[in-house]
């Protein structure tokens, strides 16, 4: 057994560096650019109350069935689906979750790519000085005039993939650990910053009030489904990403801990996005659904304000890129690790490939914000990007983790998850169990179901 147990690909250094690098797969565009930006479209405080009971009850148990099965699996999430189906007799028909993963992180990363050309664009502007002194509307026409312009969305994206291929290329474990451990806190203490500054935009209580208070008519099948893929996209579960970072981790390293801290601290970090954003949007009359854009037409009218705001808005696009990029690695990691461990490529090569891939792709999102923004390029009134996202957030990554945590509840032994966790069997397993049996999948599959309308005749 140990030698079918050895390891592919090296070792985390410690506990520390797994969760630096988990971390920094969870924390990145989905916590500051896209938790302010849906909550907004999706009506406030009911939404995120739905994606915080998710994030407990969905979320957290899945975390630690993900980076379970990466651990005992020790390699790329196909071969461990492939390899645990056949330890536990079941069918080898599972290494289709591996697949499905694959290309749901392709397609995220694919526009992930392009948002974070944004915000590569932002801090040339914002380190310019462009937004001193700049109202709301000069700097809405700073946004519509990058993201119209397809040439330039084109630039930068090429230029943040090129990035994500170099640190994927050279290992997933060189540099990140540092980095993460220092630049990470230094985003906290930005966004903390940005959250005082709202705190005398006069708008505050607004900001807050439209945060946390629930207001339930607002909620529709389609906003608690929107508010459970995010769940999943913001935490990067459900399509091997954190699979692969468990399959790196040594043992005698607590598994629920580690998937609380990451939990906690993701959480943290999209709150307080919104608790920097929205009071700005109140208190420049702007609109909470603005959509993708928000976070570009809002936080330079705090930069543009504030003393310092051309050093600090600078700092916190620079750090806005580092916290994307250290999360786009985690998305074609999966891939990477197949295509090193099946077609015996070079870690140089996979990387190319696969962000080669990533990047044909985005070609697509970066023209929905402009020539392909269109009635006629829309399907189901969706532009090619929110189509993908849709594909990948809402579907395909539930669906993975649905999978994920049926079959470690269901289908493996319960010895085998039990040592696996290295936890004994007590009330903490317990209730880690008997929810990742009963209550996760439940809660996945009837929000799925009540998304596609099924619901609907018994609820009335
Ligand atoms: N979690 C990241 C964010 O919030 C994005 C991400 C990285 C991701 N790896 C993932 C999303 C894997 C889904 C799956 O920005």
């Amino acid at each position: 057994m140990s030698s079918s147990r050895e390891i592919l690909h090296g070792q985390w250094s410690s506990r520390w560096a797994f969760m630096l690098a988990a971390t920094g797969s969870a924390v990145g565009l989905g916590n500051i650019w896209k938790f302010p930006y849906i909550t907004g479209v999706n009506g406030g405080g009911a939404f995120v109350l739905v994606y915080l009971i998710c994030i407990g009850l969905i979320g957290v148990p899945i975390m630690m069935a993900e980076i379970l099965l990466g651990r005992r699996g020790r390699r790329s999430p196909i071969n461990t689906m492939r390899y645990l189906a056949q330890e536990e007799g079941r069918h080898g028909g599972w290494r289709f979750l591996g697949w499905m993963g694959i290309v749901a992180g392709l397609l995220i990363l694919s526009f992930y790519s392009v948002i974070a050309g944004w915000a590569l664009a932002y801090l040339m502007r914002a380190g310019a000085g462009l937004f001193s002194g700049m109202d709301s509307e000069a700097v809405g026409a700073v946004f519509q005039q990058l993201v119209s312009d397809p040439e330039r969305l084109l630039a930068w994206h090429t230029l943040f993939i090129l990035l994500t291929a170099i640190v994927v290329a050279r290992g997933v474990r060189s540099g990140l650990e540092q980095a993460v451990r220092y630049l990470m806190p230094l985003l906290l203490v930005c966004l903390l910053v940005l959250v005082g500054y709202a705190m005398n935009s006069g708008a505050f209580q607004q900001g807050l009030a439209f945060l946390f208070k629930p207001d339930f008519t607002r909620l529709s099948a389609s906003t608690v489904l929107v508010a459970m893929g995010h769940a999943f996209f913001t935490l990067s579960l459900g399509m091997g990403a954190i699979m692969v970072y468990g399959s790196y981790l040594p043992r005698h390293v607590s598994i629920a801990k580690a998937s609380l801290g990451i939990a906690l601290a993701d959480t943290v970090v999209a709150l307080l996005a919104g608790m920097a954003i929205f009071p700005l949007v109140f208190a420049n009359n702007l609109a909470p659904g603005a959509g993708p854009g928000l976070i570009f037409q809002t936080l330079p009218l705090a930069f543009g304000q504030m003393p310092g705001g051309t050093f600090f808005g600078a700092l916190f696009f620079l750090l806005l890129i580092f916290a994307a990029w250290t999360s786009a690695i985690s998305l074609v990691e999966p891939l990477v690790a197949y295509l090193v461990e099946n077609l015996r490529m070079t870690r140089v090569r996979a990387a190319a490939l696969a962000c080669a891939l990533a990047w044909l792709l985005g070609l697509g999102s970066v023209f929905s914000f402009n020539i392909w923004s269109g009635e006629p390029y829309q399907l189901w009134g969706k532009t090619f990007f929110e189509l993908l996202d849709y594909l990948a957030t809402n579907i395909m990554l539930p669906l993975g983790g649905l999978l994920i945590v049926i079959f470690a509840g269901w289908l493996m032994r319960r010895e085998s998850v039990l040592g696996e966790l290295e936890m004994n069997d007590g009330p903490g397993f317990r209730l880690w169990y008997s929810v990742s049996r009963y209550i996760t999948p439940v809660a996945v599959l009837l929000i799925f179901l009540h998304a596609i309308g099924v619901l609907e005749p018994l609820l009335k």
